[in-house]
């Protein structure tokens, strides 16, 4: 029970310039149990009340030097766990009223029965006892309520969070379904196409040897270069919709990129495009298919090249982690506008006149069977960073 009085670790002090009171009071309330202390002045009792933080003060209200008025105000602004009850000499019943106002939790007419004294301060002490532990719930409900919204906020954030996982992964889903239709599709046209693109080539080439007229020649030959044209689509079609066979060695992705980039070395020299390549942390080894690991890249370069036709710089930036390895692919190209930023991995999508918009769809297809993951990291008209991460383990890809 809360409100159970401990007496003897209820400490009360008396504050009273009258000695027998001092004495008389002392000796009622320590009989009772309580743990009693006397001042005889208003400045010995401040100093009492500081040192021993007692449940209760019995005040004298009229007392000389500092009067009981201003030391009830003193204490109940100072020390809030105190309680204080005034004495107060008969005729002085509207000054009560003031000390109520100003703190008091009651008064006692002087002089008092021993019994009056008794109860009214133990009544007092026991809506001491219930108004400290209300004090305690209203505390603890705060830090409750505080805790809660605390934890409100941590799961809207994890939701947000999950569904921002979620909205991704849908994404995947959806790009991986998009190629795997793709790849249903190119297969069986790419069959039917490229038979009859055969015969019209043959047939082309027959009528061109039979053929004395430069001008018709100068067409049959464009005809040609058109069918060649059809036909090398058809096959990068294909390219994305089966899983060439592979092989899978231990493959130094550094050397790799190395030599990926020199093959561009005549263009990037002609562009005026500078080249720089730095590789960081432990040993570069995958296990990959390497002409696979290639495409990754070689495509990635085309399409920084192609942003950069007055010149610029392309810096690719390999770093070994323990688990993964992170190629940053970095062009000063003219950059990918906004809106078509959830379409460069989509088959077919291109901005370029003579593009086949298969170039990326092709990274993400080979980067995914990796079990890795690529996404432009910034881009914005000073360029554009490609971001590839590779796992290193040794999983086979499916
Ligand atoms: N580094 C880059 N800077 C700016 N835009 C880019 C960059 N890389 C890709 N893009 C944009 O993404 C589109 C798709 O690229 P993707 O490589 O898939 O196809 P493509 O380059 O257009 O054609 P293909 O690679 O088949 O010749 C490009 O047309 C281009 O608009
Ligand atoms: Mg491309």
């Amino acid at each position: 029970m809360p409100n159970k009085i401990n007496r003897a670790h209820t400490t009360i002090l008396v504050i009273d310039d009258e000695e027998s009171i001092l004495n008389l009071v002392s000796i009622i309330l320590s009989n009772r149990g309580y743990t009693v202390a006397k001042a005889s002045n208003a400045l010995t009792g401040l100093k009492l009340v500081d040192s021993l933080n007692p449940s209760l003060v019995l005040l004298d209200y009229m007392m000389p030097q500092i009067d009981g008025l201003e030391t009830l105000k003193k204490i109940r602004a100072e020390y809030p766990d105190t309680y204080v009850i005034m004495f107060t000499g008969k005729g002085n019943e509207e000054i009560a009223v003031e000390l109520m106002k100003a703190g008091a939790s009651d008064y006692i007419l002087k002089p008092f029965s021993n019994q009056n004294l008794v109860e009214r301060l133990e009544s007092v002490l026991k809506i001491r006892a219930v108004e400290l532990r209300n004090r305690e719930l209203i505390a603890e409900r705060e830090e409750l309520l505080y805790e809660i919204k605390a934890w409100n906020q941590e799961l809207e954030k994890r939701i947000e969070e999950e569904s921002e996982a979620l909205k991704r992964a849908h994404a995947e889903v959806v790009q991986s379904q998009k190629l795997a239709t793709l790849g249903y599709l190119a297969a069986g046209m790419a069959h039917e196409i490229r038979n009859p693109l055969n015969s019209i080539s043959l047939f082309v080439q027959l009528i061109k040897e039979g053929l004395d007229d430069n001008e018709k020649v100068e067409y049959v030959e464009k005809i040609l270069k058109e069918v060649d044209r059809v036909d090398a689509t058809l096959r990068k079609l294909l390219d994305t919709a089966k899983r060439p066979r592979f092989e899978l060695s231990e493959v130094n992705i550094e050397t790799l990129i190395r030599e990926a980039l020199e093959e561009f070395l005549p263009q990037t020299i002609a562009k005026k495009i500078a080249v720089t390549f730095t590789s960081e942390g432990s040993t570069p080894m995958l296990k990959a298919d390497p002409s696979e690991l290639e495409q990754i890249f070689t495509n990635l370069f085309l399409n920084a090249i192609h942003e950069m036709p007055d010149g610029g710089e392309l810096n690719v930036r390999l770093t070994n982690n323990r688990e993964d390895m992170e190629i940053l692919v970095r062009d000063s190209g003219r950059g990918i506008l906004e809106e078509n930023l959830p379409n460069i991995f989509d088959p077919f999508f291109t901005t370029k006149s003579m593009g086949t918009g298969m170039g990326l769809s092709v990274v993400l297809r080979i980067v995914k069977n990796y079990g890795g993951k690529i996404e432009v990291l910034h881009s914005d008209h000073n360029g554009t960073t490609f971001l590839v991460r590779l796992p290193r383990a040794d999983t086979i890809p499916h």
